[in-house]
């Protein structure tokens, strides 16, 4: 079939994706361009998320050009530009339509969080642009309403691309820690990002963390003398006196001094959706582990190391899964749309027939659900490990049990 008897032929569809990157935006973006250019749409990408429709716009042809979906990051890059946050006289809304216009872009892919994709679900109610949604974050806090069977119940979880890449990179730095925390016969105090949620922090069970502090259970003064506690106790039961903390950079935490329980601030700037830069906390649980316990305790942030690196195989599928359903969405006209995965599955199962789309206007944050973390010992329930177990492989765990003989003195 020749270009001009597709389905769309002459018409434009744009992407863009906005908000911290992940190791598989890329690969959404592959994907995405390879299933519209079929319908015969020409392809634009839209640099720097909203910031590319500023201005005189940043717009380039990704028809038929070379695209490396297993890199990861994103080409188009990213930013936290807000199209609602205007500095004073500029209306950015303008800039957007009168850009979409100059372009002729007909529909718009917006890759991203809540951020950026309750944002396009603004510009789609409030000035009818056609845009449908991508989820991406590697905290996988974003509603997808994606549901985990398991023991007779339906539990509301979330599967989101760049979670499983990025869940698979904490896991294996945490077993990484192992070696130098056992030589130490230190505490190994881990921060992950999450700003409000623990998915990512509970991945690190899968690489041996032996504790895990999230978002949700804020450490009050109680929790926290609880805590210490427990810290005593696993750290002596442990078989090589070495304990492995995993604590998101979201944490509240109370503060002695203050007598307030927050979160641990590395700057006081806000990005243009209101959120403050986080962290640091990972070292005031690690300066009060030692000072309480008398234990010699250390900091480690993995931070950046989460989000990069390759696209793994898990959301290599999943994006293209989802990617799938964008065409059903596109030949439907229906905009203001999220496509999203329906049920957890295994990576062998992923494919159109298990995802639905929930519209963009409910999409939101969710928190890790009660029913995946135990808060009497600052673990992860089987419940989380059975989640996991779909989207990862085990991760091999490094040991060497080095009991030697001692010798005695004749
Ligand atoms: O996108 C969310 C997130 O990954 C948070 O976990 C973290 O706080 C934030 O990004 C950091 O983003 P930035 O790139 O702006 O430092």
């Amino acid at each position: 079939m020749g270009l001009d008897n597709k389905l769309f032929h002459g018409k434009t569809l744009a992407i863009l994706s906005g908000g911290g990157d992940t190791p598989a935006i890329n690969s959404s973006i592959e994907c995405v361009r390879n299933r519209a250019s079929v319908l015969g749409y020409k392809v634009y990408g839209i640099k720097q998320g909203w910031k590319g429709l500023l201005g005189d716009g940043q717009v380039v042809d990704l028809s038929f050009q070379p695209y490396n979906g297993l890199y990861g990051g994103t080409a188009l890059r990213s930013s936290r530009t807000n199209p609602f946050s205007s500095k004073e006289g500029e209306d950015r809304v303008a800039q957007i339509l009168k850009n979409l216009e100059r372009y002729k872009i007909d529909v718009l892919v917006t890759i991203g969080g809540d951020d950026t994709n309750g944002a396009a679900k603004k510009l789609y109610e409030q000035e009818g642009i056609p845009v449908i949604g991508f989820p991406k974050t590697i905290d996988n806090d974003l509603r997808t309403r994606t549901i985990h069977h398991y023991g007779g119940q339906d539990i509301e979880a979330v599967i989101c691309p760049g979670f499983p890449s990025a869940a698979r990179t904490v896991a294996r730095l945490t077993s990484m820690l192992r070696t130098t925390t056992e030589s130490h016969q230190r505490v190994m105090v881990m921060e992950v990002m999450g700003r409000d949620a623990g998915w990512l922090t509970a991945t690190s069970v899968y690489g041996g963390a032996d504790m895990v502090l999230i978002p949700e259970c804020p450490m009050t003064k109680e929790r926290k003398e609880f805590f210490f506690e427990q810290v005593k106790e696993q750290y002596m039961r442990s078989k090589n006196r070495c304990l492995i903390i995993a604590v998101s950079e979201g944490v509240r935490w109370y503060d002695e001094t203050t007598g307030k329980t927050e979160v641990v601030y590395a700057s006081s700037e806000t990005d243009e959706y209101g959120h403050a830069r986080l962290g640091g906390v990972s070292g005031v649980v690690a300066g009060e582990i030692t000072r309480r316990l008398g234990l010699d305790a250390r900091a480690q942030v993995s931070g950046y190391f989460a989000r990069s690196g390759e696209c793994r195989e898990y959301d290599r599928r999943l994006t293209s899964t989802l990617a799938d359903k964008v065409v059903d969405l596109l030949l439907r006209n229906a905009y203001g749309q999220m496509p999203v995965l329906n049920k957890v599955v295994r990576y062998n199962e992923l494919e159109e027939f298990n995802t639905s789309s929930i519209d963009m206007g409910s999409i939101g944050n969710i928190p890790l659900p009660d029913v995946y973390y135990d808060k009497n010992t600052f673990n992860v329930t089987e419940a989380y490990r059975d989640f996991l177990s779909y989207v990862m492989e085990p991760i091999p765990q490094l040991r060497f049990d080095s009991d030697f003989p001692v010798v005695v003195k004749n």
